[in-house]
């Protein structure tokens, strides 16, 4: 899986993390249900734990893909996250996070929502550093493993599309700008430097 001699090896099951938490009205937003953003913040902290215990290094979250929220959770639900790698680059890892909220009396489980995030490890002056091989030892997991490549290909063939569109328009703005200038630099040195609108109308 990986060229580089000596990097080290780690199962998906060495960083796999529960957790679970009661909603309280403090996450509640102003209609009731749980805010969005208290959930997206659960999910940031329990993919943060297996992306740290599989580099076994400080972790940045570098990406969220798209959040749906299926189902709205209540409060009073126990919220129950389960986050495992999916698959690690050389720095990055891809850890998804399913969501699953109980009603503890009946003990009935909904599945509210998924997402994929990307965490990378950072060295002490915040650079991005190499992280073990993610080895996936079961059928699902091997399954995982190849769809997050794709993804990760998708992501990435989408950052470089967005930095080129970038570029472009940037380049863009620069010429209009020249032009204009060039423009103005023509008028004055000819003498027909515009009117302003009051001296027009006068
Ligand atoms: C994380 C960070 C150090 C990466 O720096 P960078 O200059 O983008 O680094 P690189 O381009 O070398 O990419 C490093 C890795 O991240 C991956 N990556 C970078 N941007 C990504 C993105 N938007 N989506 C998915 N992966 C991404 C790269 O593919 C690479 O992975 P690999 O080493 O496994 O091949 C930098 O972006 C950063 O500090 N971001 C802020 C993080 C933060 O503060 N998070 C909390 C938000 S409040």
């Amino acid at each position: 899986m990986s060229d580089a001699p000596g990097r080290p090896r780690r199962f998906v099951r060495e960083s796999q993390h529960e957790t679970s938490e009661i909603m309280m009205p403090q996450d509640a937003n102003i209609l009731g249900p749980v805010f969005g953003g208290a959930v997206l913040a659960m999910m940031d902290k329990a993919a943060a734990v297996a992306a740290i215990r599989h580099a076994r290094r400080s972790c940045v979250t570098v990406s969220i893909d798209r959040v749906d929220f299926r189902e709205p959770i209540h409060v009073g639900d126990l919220v129950v996250m389960r986050a495992s790698v999916n698959f690690a680059g050389r720095t990055s890892m891809e850890i998804g996070v399913r969501v699953e909220a109980e009603e503890m009396i009946s003990g009935y489980r909904r599945h509210t929502n998924s997402a994929y995030l990307t965490f990378v490890a950072i060295d002490a002056e915040g650079r991005p550093t190499e992280v073990p091989e993610l080895v996936p030892e079961t059928a699902e997991e091997r399954r995982r493993y190849a769809a997050a490549q794709a993804r990760r290909r998708r992501r990435l063939e989408e950052r470089t599309a967005e930095a080129e569109a970038t570029a472009a328009h940037i380049a863009a703005e620069a010429a209009a700008d020249g032009a204009a200038a060039d423009g103005a630099a023509a008028d004055a040195a000819a003498g027909e430097t515009e009117p302003d609108a009051r001296t027009a109308r006068r």
